[in-house]
């Protein structure tokens, strides 16, 4: 059994997202989720720089199980990257979205998350000369999929936003600095504020919602902050450890 941790409607399982059992079949509300991006990212044992035709097939799978496990009425956040330079271009974000639209996923629209910060270090192409410059945007996606029908009819109708965020959140661009790495332990986490937004804006209170490659927990610590049940699977044990820390954490400073 894989379960690593739970507390009260917060669930950790320590799984591999393609070959757990743990969670049912059109039983998730809403996925949030940050996958890998291949952009080899040093994580403990999960190699993250594949070539990009057997990155995308793994992509396929998943997005495939994904939809099993959502509700007909489900929901779906994926944060992945507008482009990537390393290892070759690719047009990423497009390529996931056209990728998950083959299994079933049907768009919604798309988030553009401005996290202000660029790693660009002196990479601009050809410095002052048009022959070969870089451009880099300082900014990810989070594209919103549903499965078969974007109005929900399940679920406990009980929404906790307010007028103002409502307003702000549904104009599509999304302004708020990235997580420190350092500080969570984790080499790519994305900042609570991420899953917090989508939660509140796409799903009800005691609503299910799953993030199948949960790092740190991010996904679970927002779901606690909103009143909703959650799951979070992670291959790596440490980082379930550090999810379940995190979720500790919360749980002591909210009681
Ligand atoms: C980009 S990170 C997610 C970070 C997370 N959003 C956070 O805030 O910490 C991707 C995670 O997916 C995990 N992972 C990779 N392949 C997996 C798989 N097949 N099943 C479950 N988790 C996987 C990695 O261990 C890594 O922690």
């Amino acid at each position: 059994m894989s379960l690593y941790y739970s507390h009260k409607d917060i669930s950790i399982y320590n799984s591999d997202i393609l070959k757990t059992k743990s969670i049912d079949n059109n039983s998730v509300d809403l996925i949030i989720t940050s996958p890998p991006y291949n952009l080899d990212i040093q994580y403990d044992s999960y190699n993250d720089f594949l070539s990009y035709q057997d990155y995308l097939k793994l992509c396929k799978k998943w997005f495939s199980r994904l939809y099993e496990l959502a509700k007909e009425d489900g929901r779906f956040c994926l944060n992945i990257p507008l482009d990537k330079s390393k290892g070759g271009y690719q047009s990423v974000g497009a390529d996931l979205t056209v990728l998950a639209k083959s299994v079933g996923w049907k768009y919604k629209t798309s988030i553009i998350w401005n996290e202000g910060h660029i790693s660009k270090g002196s990479a601009w192409g050809s410095w002052l000369s048009a022959s070969a410059p870089h451009i880099i945007a300082p900014v990810e996606l989070i594209v919103i999929f549903y499965k078969k029908q974007w109005k929900k009819r399940s679920g406990s109708k009980i929404t906790n936003i307010n007028s103002e965020d409502f307003k702000s959140w549904t104009n599509g661009i999304w302004s708020f600095k990235g997580e420190s790495k350092r500080k969570i332990g984790h080499p790519a986490p994305f900042p609570i504020e991420l899953p917090y937004r989508c939660i509140k804006l796409f799903s009800y209170e005691q609503d299910l919602v799953l993030d199948p490659f949960m790092g740190s927990g991010s996904t679970l610590i927002a779901a606690i902050k909103t009143n909703r049940k959650a799951i979070g699977i992670d291959i790596e044990k440490r980082y379930c450890e550090i999810a379940k820390n995190r979720i500790c954490d919360e749980i002591y400073t909210i009681k």
